[in-house]
């Protein structure tokens, strides 16, 4: 079984002060596992370059850069123009694979929509002008990612770690958008993401590990790691009704395709 994990954060320090042998061990631990690629997605100029860091050590890490809608608030307003540059530049990276991850999130109450959907929206014209896919983050903002990427037909992507309704994961398959699973689809309470899972396209859905975040059952909590990713695969298997292998085979052809890795 060979395993593509589009989404993780090696750069993460919870791995220097959580998983002993820090992160270096477990991407090394993921290969045994069958995980044979691996995207890592930045969230502002300095995680980017620390994941491009791990993109020229490894020859089977990829990366995304981008500005997390959540990261914004590290910065000054007046940065923004050359936070949104800094980005540009850090894009012409032989190993970058995507504009990621960006998106919104209104979990918080004190966050910033405008700014957020500034950001999102012109990241969304930097991944079109450069003809690459975007790697969408989207936690309780639903109607306005939607309502972004409906305006930019000319991108497509993935949205990471779904967490909408069935009905608009069908609306993003029409837009060419994929539908990413991580350690959710493992959790006993996620009726929707399972209903979402059950229902898309063979060819429209990717798996992921989000790590050191979004542990799937039975690590929930703990630190998370590519080597879980079989987990998800299981998962996915039992709901779709088919076997592990075809689950790793469809996922990993099918981020092969949107990330254009041939
Ligand atoms: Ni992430």
């Amino acid at each position: 079984m060979r395993l593509f994990d589009t989404h993780a954060h090696y750069d993460d320090p919870k791995y220097d002060t959580e998983y002993p042998g820090g992160a270096d061990r477990a991407i090394t631990e993921s290969r045994k596992a069958g995980v044979e690629r691996i995207i890592c997605a930045g969230t502002r100029p300095e995680t980017n370059s620390s994941t491009l860091k791990l993109a020229e050590e490894y020859d089977y890490i990829y990366a995304a850069v981008g500005i997390h809608p959540s990261d914004i608030r590290f910065f000054d307003r007046k940065h923004d123009q050359t936070l949104l540059k800094k980005t540009e530049e850090q894009l012409a990276h032989p190993k970058v694979v995507a504009v990621g991850e960006i998106g919104l999130d209104y979990h918080y109450e004190e966050t910033d929509r405008e700014r957020q959907k500034f950001f999102f929206d012109s990241q969304m014209k930097i991944a079109a002008t450069h003809s690459l896919p975007v790697v969408i983050h989207d936690r309780e903002a639903h109607g306005d990612s939607f309502e972004t990427v409906r305006r930019y037909p000319e991108v497509s992507g993935v949205f990471h770690c779904f967490s909408g309704s069935a009905e608009m994961s069908k609306q993003l398959v029409r837009l060419g958008y994929c539908i990413s699973f991580g350690g959710t689809v493992t959790f006993k309470n996620a009726k929707e993401v399972k209903e979402v899972a059950a229902t898309v396209p063979d060819d429209m859905f990717l798996i992921e590990t989000d790590a050191p975040y979004l542990a799937p059952s039975p690590h929930r909590g703990k630190i998370n790691l590519s080597a879980y990713l079989p987990l998800v695969v299981y998962a996915l298997a039992e709901i779709r009704g088919t076997s592990p292998e075809a689950i790793a085979e469809l996922t990993y052809e099918n981020a092969m395709r949107v990330f254009k890795l041939r």
